[in-house]
Order: structure tokens, then sequence, then C-alpha cells
């Protein structure tokens, strides 16, 4: 590795799964303009709501989400009735308006409600947003919360989709992380599932963790290739031990470092492609006939805080403790503590702590992000036709990126700016070129790889 790739891999960036990214949102932002925003949708708005289960009955060392442990169910039923009464009230102020194409569950871990209080929260959430036709109703999966129940339940919910967190099967690398989950047990999720008519399976993994070696990457991956999922994402461990205080239980001395990161990266990718996988973007893989391998190749892949999506509503609604919202006007993000999260549902029906209102130069920056980091490429002519005169400052700045490029990642002719095959893995560090906020305020970040 040359020293300038090894010192952008090493760089701390963004994961750019919003622009600007939630260490510039504000508490100028509130619940009042949250509320107007709401307002202001038209009528045929498609609505993608987004649940928040900040709830887990383990804490895996490595976890970055926002999430506790509990070893009681209270707390959950005790935050559940809140994010019933926030629908109603994001429902009171679309008054009709809007239909959802997607209810996504996320965490923590969602796979620990109980198989009533699941059933009756996607109820009402139907009742509520009036699904469209080809609506989606995905989850995340812990397999150690999975009893025979729950698989009934989900597939009485209407479970579509599904996502499970695999990690790494090494015994020694699960140890390390507190994550103990055999392949067995993890099987059995994708078939139990697949059993009651699942249609999607993703599985996530990671590399960068303490004691994966490239040969121990790999036969990870093909442990998850024998499950044959729809899609994998494969993330770079963030060590972000700042903002995570449980993550100081890793012991760093086990981390790979930058260039051993990237070894690991490119050989599970290797692996994955050559199982006839296509790479999406950064991170993840699409079976070629996946949806998301289609909307890939037709230039119509997305990116929202759950990653990498097909998902292209306008309005991303976020329900639950630290949830984020999206809405053409800015982005919205809820209280992150649940007992406050409770208090201001009842208190206002509403809970919004921080956000930010788009400013023009946000949105034609925040398209360039997108398109990079979905697409790894920009046509300067749909830059200039969407942004006029104000693309001509970004264009400067993609010349000078393309200038300063002396390991061939980025390539610039004047019609198209592109992220080459060898530039995939800095993606998010060429994308960090165009972000105008970098360097301000407070965020930290994780290394670029
Ligand atoms: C909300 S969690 C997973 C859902 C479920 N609770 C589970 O653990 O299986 C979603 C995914 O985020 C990824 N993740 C969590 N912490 C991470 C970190 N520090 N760095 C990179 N990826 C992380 C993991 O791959 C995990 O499966
Ligand atoms: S990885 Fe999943 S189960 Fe583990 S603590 Fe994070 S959200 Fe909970």
């Amino acid at each position: 590795m040359s020293n300038s790739l090894a010192s952008r891999a090493a760089r701390p960036v963004p994961r750019y799964t919003s622009y600007p990214t939630a260490p510039h949102f504000h508490a100028g932002v509130t619940s009042a303009d949250y509320a107007g925003w709401l307002g202001a949708l038209p009528a045929g708005t498609d609505l993608s709501l987004y649940v928040h289960i900040p709830f887990c009955d383990r804490l895996c060392w490595f976890c970055g989400c926002h999430t506790k442990q509990v070893l009681r169910y209270d707390p959950i039923a005790a935050y559940l009735p809140a994010v019933q009464l926030e629908m109603e009230e994001v429902a009171r102020r679309l008054d009709g308006r809007g239909g959802a194409t997607a209810l996504h569950l996320g965490g923590g871990s969602p796979s620990m409600l109980r198989p009533d209080d699941l059933i009756a929260l996607a109820q009402r959430a139907r009742q509520l947003f009036r699904p469209r036709p080809d609506f989606e109703f995905s989850i995340e999966i812990d397999p150690n919360d999975m009893t025979e129940d729950r698989y009934d339940a989900f597939a009485a919910a209407g479970v579509s989709r599904i996502s499970i967190g695999v990690q790494d099967f090494d015994p020694k690398v699960q140890q390390a992380i507190n994550r103990l989950q055999s392949f067995e047990q993890t099987r059995a999720v994708v078939e139990g599932m697949r059993q009651r008519g699942v249609a999607s399976v993703n599985l996530d993994v990671l590399y960068g963790l303490p004691h994966q070696t490239v040969g121990s990457v790999e036969a990870t991956i093909e442990q998850a290739l024998a499950l044959a999922p729809d899609r994998l994402a494969l993330f770079g461990y963030a060590h972000v031990p700042w903002m995570k205080t449980h993550q100081r239980m890793i012991d760093e001395t086990l981390l790979p470092d930058a260039a051993e990161r990237l070894r690991q990266s490119t050989a599970a990718a290797a692996r994955i492609v050559a199982a006839g996988y296509v790479a999406i973007g950064l991170d993840h893989f699409a079976r070629p006939t996946d949806r998301l391998a289609i909307a890939a190749a037709a230039g119509q892949l997305r990116r929202n805080f759950q990653g990498y999506t097909t998902d292209a509503a306008p309005a991303l609604i976020g329900l639950g403790a630290s949830s984020i919202g999206s809405l053409p006007q800015g982005y919205v993000q809820n209280v992150t503590a649940t007992g406050e999260y409770i208090r201001a549902i009842k208190a206002r029906g509403l809970a919004t702590a921080r956000g930010i209102a788009l400013s023009s130069e946000d949105r034609m920056r925040g398209w360039v992000i997108e398109r990079l980091m979905c697409d790894l490429n920009i046509s300067i002519a749909e830059l200039r036709h969407r942004f006029g005169a104000a693309a001509e400052a970004v264009l400067i700045e993609m010349a000078y990126a393309a200038q300063g490029d002396a390991d061939g990642i980025v390539e610039f002719d004047g019609r198209r700016f592109a992220i080459t095959e060898a530039g995939r893995p800095y993606v998010r560090s060429v994308a960090a070129a165009f972000d105008t906020y970098l360097g301000t305020g407070a965020g930290r970040h994780s290394v670029a790889v």
C-alpha cells in the first residue's frame, strides 16, 4: 500500500448515511418544525417507516448501535405504547396524506419483541399509514432471540425481508467481542424464516475485529455463502470507544491495522463476487436478480440511515428513541434516552431533539455524495442539469481531487467523475472531498476502510 493510500485508509471519515451527517444536527430544529414539515408533505408522498427498538438482551462489545441491555421485558412494554402514540401523532399531522412503501424495524434487537407486541405494532402501522401494493416489511434479527412462536409471529405480521447479524463464526473472535452464536443457530433462522415465506435474507458480516485474519474472515464468508443469502453486508468494524464505552472491553492490541483491514475486506469481497454476487456501493453484495442489484444497475440505488436500499420514498419517518427522519425539508432526530423519549411523546406527541434544515448547497452536495456512495460515479451533465451554475464549484473540486490522486482512485474527463474499481474501498474518503462540514463541529468518525 502506498503512503497516500495508507493515510487515506486510516483517515476518519463519516459513513454518509445522510448529508449533512448527524453530528451537524442541532437543537434549533424542534418538534414544531417537524410538525410543520409533516403538514407540508404533498398528498401522494410515499412514506418509508422506520421504528427503532433500542433494547437487547445481551450487549456485544463491538456494538455501535443505539441500544441498551435489558434483563426484563418491562422497559420494552413501557416503550411500545409511546411508539404507537408517536405513530398516531405523525398520522394526525399527515391527515390522510401519503402511503407507506416500507416498514423497517431496527435496533437494537426488534427480534426481542413478544409475538403479540410485534403483530400489534405492524397492524397499527398498516392501519395508520395505508400500505402501497408493493409494501415491504423488514426486520433485524439477533438469532439468539428466536423462538418458535417468534418465527410464526413474524410470518403472521407479514415480514417480507430479514437481516441477520452474523459478524463472525469463529468462536475465538466471538469470545473477544462477546457475541456467541453458532453456525447452526444462524442456519435455523435462515431456514425457519424461508419456510415461512420470507423472500429475502440479508446477512451482516464484519471485518477488522480482534483475532480476525484474512483466512478467518474468508472462512466466515464461506459459511455465510453456504446459507445462500440474497444479500450480504460486509462492514468494517467501527471502533469508537469515545462514543460507545462498552467497546473498551475490546482489547485494542488485537485489532488489525489499516493495511490488514484492507486485505481482509478485499479478500472477503473477492470471495463473495466469485460466488456470483454483485458488489453494491461500499459494503453490500446482492444476487444479480435481487432488487438491490437491479436498482444499482439502473442507477436507482439509494442510501439512507439503514444503509443501501431500493427505497426511494421522499419521506423517511423515524419513530422511536434516537430515530432519524428525512423529509424533503431536512432531517429530524428524536431524543436518544428512552425515558426522555417516552416523556416527550406523552407531553407533545413528538420527540424531536435536533435536526437540520437543508440549504440548496446541502441538497447539491448531498446528491453528489449519495451518487458517489451508490454508483461510484457522477454524470456531469446531470449535475449541471440539476443544480445549474452552483454545480461549477463542485466541478472545480472534482478537478482538484483528480489532480491530487496519485493512486488511480478517481477518474475525471469533464463528462464523468468516477471512482475506479481499485478505489471502491476508499469511496467514503472520496465522498468526503465534497463535504464542506467535515472538520467543523464535534463529529469524530471511524477510519475510512
Ligand atoms: C442493529 S445491529 C444488528 C441487529 C441485531 N441486534 C444483531 O445483533 O444481530 C445491525 C448491524 O450493525 C453492525 N454493527 C454493529 N456495530 C458495529 C460496529 N461497531 N461497526 C460496524 N458494524 C457494526 C453489525 O453487523 C450488526 O449486525
Ligand atoms: S450487535 Fe445487535 S444484539 Fe449485539 S448489542 Fe448490538 S444491537 Fe444488540
